[in-house]
């Protein structure tokens, strides 16, 4: 075997013996590197007579060729290796909690009207909104609410020291109710809607707070019926309170907005010594509600002849009291992570029908 032959078993040798990326790169320096020993023997050219060079200089070159190609070859190789080995080794499980320990949780308020949209929506209604600073006209007037209603007093509601565009008087709405005006003068009926949003009343003890959370409902339709509110609510009720043997009863009362009013009882049952919604031992009062005063729909430029629907309304915060068994209204808005930690919810308990609303 010639001296060139026998270079080339050896460094075709070397090269298929790198085990890993650095050796290889160790060998290619070593070979072709500028004092590499293929390196050294292209310089031998130089010092050659023209026939000799002619002689031996393709061989050599040859030999370059050949260790060139072997070194991509292996490089090749070992990186297909490592691609292998990383694929095998870095497996992921895609079943497995997005995060084994969550920290921070989701407020019972947000989870219930989470609930309650879910709830709704299955029955066709979908969720409405309008804004926490309200006007006389949508809070109170086209609600049917007489000049001089109790309701309109400085000490129970919050008035802006500013007028509004047109002069009347800007207020924090008192309540949801005034999204009934808002759909009914922006939308084209049929309308099955919810509001959830806050609202704001000059109010503070333990069952009161300056700012809650109420759900306003409203169906504004042909033909519709106290029959329909209540079969409304009994279905709703049932899907959020996961009962089948919840009772209602309708109690008369008195709203502007709706004629005839009614107030909702629930009942409840005791259970170990504790009040739990359902059978009908004794009552809680849970919703107002009614069917919507004509005033109203024509306050809202529709004719009350030809439409007619029902509306309810109740606190949020007092729904999710009920159900989760909170019993100070206030802890709900003094941020205590102690608090959250206990009442709060899971990022990823998201209410549904199929799963149970109630997380
Ligand atoms: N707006 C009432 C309140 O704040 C609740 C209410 C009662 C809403 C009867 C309604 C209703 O839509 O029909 O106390």
């Amino acid at each position: 075997m010639s001296n060139l032959d026998q270079m080339r078993e050896e460094w075709l040798g070397r090269v298929a013996g790198a085990e890993d990326a650095a050796a290889l790169e160790a060998v290619r320096v070593a070979a072709l590197g500028k004092q590499g020993a293929v390196t050294a023997l292209l310089k031998t050219l130089g010092g050659m007579s023209p026939d000799e060079r002619q002689e031996t200089g393709p061989r050599i070159h040859a030999l370059r060729e050949t260790v060139t190609g072997a070194l991509a070859e292996r490089k090749e190789a070992l990186e297909a290796a490592e691609l292998d080995a990383r694929l095998a080794r870095e497996t992921a499980d895609v079943t497995l909690p997005v995060a084994p320990a969550p920290r921070g949780s989701v407020h019972p308020v947000s989870q219930v009207m989470d609930e309650l949209a879910e709830i709704f929506a299955d029955l066709g209604f979908s969720v409405a909104s309008g804004p926490e600073i309200e006007d006389d006209w949508h809070n109170f007037t086209a609600l049917n609410f007489p000049p001089d209603h109790p309701a309109r007093a400085m000490h129970d509601t919050f008035y802006l020291s500013e007028k509004g565009a047109e002069g009347g008087d800007r207020l924090l709405r008192t309540h949801t109710s005034p999204v009934q005006i808002r759909a009914m003068t922006g939308r084209e009926p049929p309308l099955y809607i919810i509001a959830p949003g806050r609202v704001y009343r000059s109010d503070s003890d333990a069952t009161h707070t300056p700012m809650f959370h109420q759900i306003e409902g409203l169906v504004i339709e042909k033909g519709i019926t106290l029959a329909h509110l209540k079969w409304t609510l009994e279905t709703f009720l049932k899907a959020f309170f996961e009962r089948d043997d919840i009772v209602l009863r309708l109690r008369p009362s008195f709203f502007p907005f709706t004629e005839p009013s009614v107030e909702v009882d629930v009942g409840y049952s005791i259970e170990k010594g504790k009040r739990v919604i359902g059978g009908s031992d004794g009552w809680m009062e849970v919703l107002g509600s009614g069917m919507v005063h004509p005033n109203v729909i024509r306050a809202c430029g529709l004719d009350p002849d030809e439409w007619q629907g029902f509306a309810f309304g109740t606190g949020v915060d007092r729904l999710a009291m009920l159900k989760y068994g909170m019993d100070d209204l206030r802890a709900f808005f003094d941020g205590d992570g102690r608090w959250l930690g206990h009442y709060g919810f899971g990022a990823l308990d998201v209410p549904t029908l199929s799963g149970g609303v109630g997380a």
